[in-house]
C-alpha cells in the first residue's frame, strides 16, 4: 500500500498521520458500514448468495474518490466471505512474474484487492485477463523458436479492484468484472453518524451540535470528517474541558482555514483562477494547475470532484468552467450579461 504524505487536512487520501487512525476506526463488518445503501444491499445479496453455493464471488470494481472507503468494503468484504485478503496495489506490481506470484499463492475463495488498478502496467494488466476470466495463467516456457507456452489453472479466487480514475480503466479490464460499485460522496446525516461512532471509539465527549458543525465541513468524506473530529478534540482538550461543543468545532476549524462548507485555500484558489484569470472558462486542468502551482492529478483526484458535487465547477469538451454558484460563494459579483468567454493562450 502507498501512504502518500498529504499535509492538506481536507484530502480524501491518507497521509501518514491517518494510518492508526484509519485502521482503528474502520468498521469491520457491512452493517457498521454506514451509508452507501444501495451498495451494501448489493454486496450482502451477492455474499449470501456466494456463500450460499460455496463460491467465490465475482471480481468487483470499487470506484469514486479518496477516503470514501473502498478500502474499508474490500476488508469488510473478506470478513463477511469468511476468506483471506491479500492487499496489493497497481503501482507495486512491477513485473508480471510478481503479479503471477501472488496468483498462485491463492487459495480457493480468497481475495485478493488491488488498490490504484488504474496505475498497473500493461503487460501485468495483461497477465490479469485470462486469472479474471479463466482462472489461469499463460506462461512461456524458453525463449525463442523452441518457446512454447504452458497453462496454469488457478484457484477460484475473487479480484476486488479499487479506482480513483474509472475512465482510466482499459475496457477489456472493466469488463472483466463481474460488479461495479461508484461511490459516491456520504450525505450529511452518514456523516453525523459516522463521527458520532467516531468519537465514541475514540472516548471523545461531543454534542451534537458540535459534531453537525464537523460534518457540514467534511465534504462528505468518511476519512476527512475523522481527520477533523481528531483536530477539534485536539482544540477542546487544549482551550476548554475537552468536550466538543458548537464553539470549540467552530473555532478549531476556522482556524484550519476551512471554510463554512468545506473548501479550503486550494479549493478557492481553483475557482478564483478559473473567475478572474479566465473570464470564468473553459480553461484546461492542466492550466489551472499551472497557474496555482499544484499538481494536476491532486486536483482532479482530491478538490474537483467536491467542486463538481457542488455544482460550482462543470467540465465540458473545453475544460472547466465556474458556474454562478460559485461566483456567489466567493462573493465575486456574477455578470449574466456577459457568459464566460473561452480565453486564447
Ligand atoms: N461507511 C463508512 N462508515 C464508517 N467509517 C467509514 C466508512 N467509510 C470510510 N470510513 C472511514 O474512513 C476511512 C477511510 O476509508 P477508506 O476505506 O480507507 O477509503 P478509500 O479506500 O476509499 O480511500 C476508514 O478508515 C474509515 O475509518
Ligand atoms: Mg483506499
Amino acid at each position: 500500500m502507498r501512504w502518500i504524505k498529504i499535509d492538506r487536512i481536507i484530502s480524501g487520501k491518507p497521509g501518514t498521520e491517518d494510518i492508526p487512525l484509519d485502521t482503528n476506526l474502520r468498521p469491520r463488518a457491512l452493517d457498521e458500514f454506514i451509508g452507501q445503501n444501495r451498495i451494501k444491499e448489493n454486496l450482502s445479496i451477492a455474499i449470501a448468495a456466494a456463500k450460499g453455493r460455496g463460491d467465490a464471488l465475482d471480481h468487483i470494481l470499487l470506484y469514486g474518490p479518496p477516503g470514501l472507503g473502498k478500502t474499508t468494503l474490500a476488508n469488510i468484504i473478506a470478513n463477511e466471505m469468511g476468506v483471506n485478503i491479500k492487499i496489493t496495489s497497481g503501482p507495486a506490481i512491477e513485473r508480471t512474474g510478481e503479479l503471477a506470484a501472488i496468483l498462485t499463492n491463492l487459495q480457493s475463495q480468497d481475495i485478493l484487492f488491488i488498490d490504484e488498478i488504474h496505475r498497473l502496467n500493461r503487460a501485468v494488466e495483461e497477465v490479469l485477463y485470462p486469472a479474471m476470466e479463466d482462472r489461469a495463467l499463460d506462461i512461456i516456457i524458453g525463449k525463442g523458436p523452441g518457446a512454447r507456452s504452458l497453462r496454469l489453472n488457478l484457484p477460484a479466487f475473487t479480484l476486488i479492484g479499487a479506482t480513483t480514475r474509472f475512465a482510466q480503466l482499459s475496457p477489456p479490464l472493466r469488463d472483466r468484472f463481474g460488479a461495479v460499485y461508484r461511490l459516491d460522496f456520504y450525505e450529511q446525516a452518514s456523516i453525523e453518524a459516522i463521527l458520532k461512532r467516531s468519537a465514541r471509539i475514540l472516548g471523545v465527549e461531543a454534542e451534537g451540535e458540535g459534531l453537525i458543525e464537523i460534518a457540514c465541513r467534511a465534504r462528505g468524506t468518511p476519512r476527512v470528517s475523522n481527520r477533523l473530529l481528531k483536530r477539534v478534540r485536539d482544540y477542546a482538550q487544549v482551550m476548554s474541558d475537552g468536550r466538543i461543543k458548537r464553539k470549540e468545532a467552530v473555532e478549531a476549524l476556522t482556524r484550519l482555514e476551512i471554510d463554512t462548507i468545506g473548501l479550503d485555500e486550494i479549493d478557492h484558489k481553483v475557482m478564483l483562477t478559473i473567475i478572474k484569470k479566465f473570464n470564468g472558462g473553459p480553461v484546461g486542468l492542466d492550466t489551472i494547475a499551472a497557474s496555482i502551482s499544484e499538481e494536476a492529478d491532486t486536483i482532479m483526484d482530491v478538490y474537483e470532484p467536491y467542486l463538481l458535487q457542488l455544482g460550482f465547477i462543470e467540465r465540458t469538451p473545453r475544460g472547466r468552467l465556474a458556474t454562478k454558484l460559485a461566483y456567489q460563494h466567493l462573493g465575486v459579483p456574477y455578470d449574466k450579461e456577459k457568459p464566460p468567454q473561452p480565453t486564447l493562450l
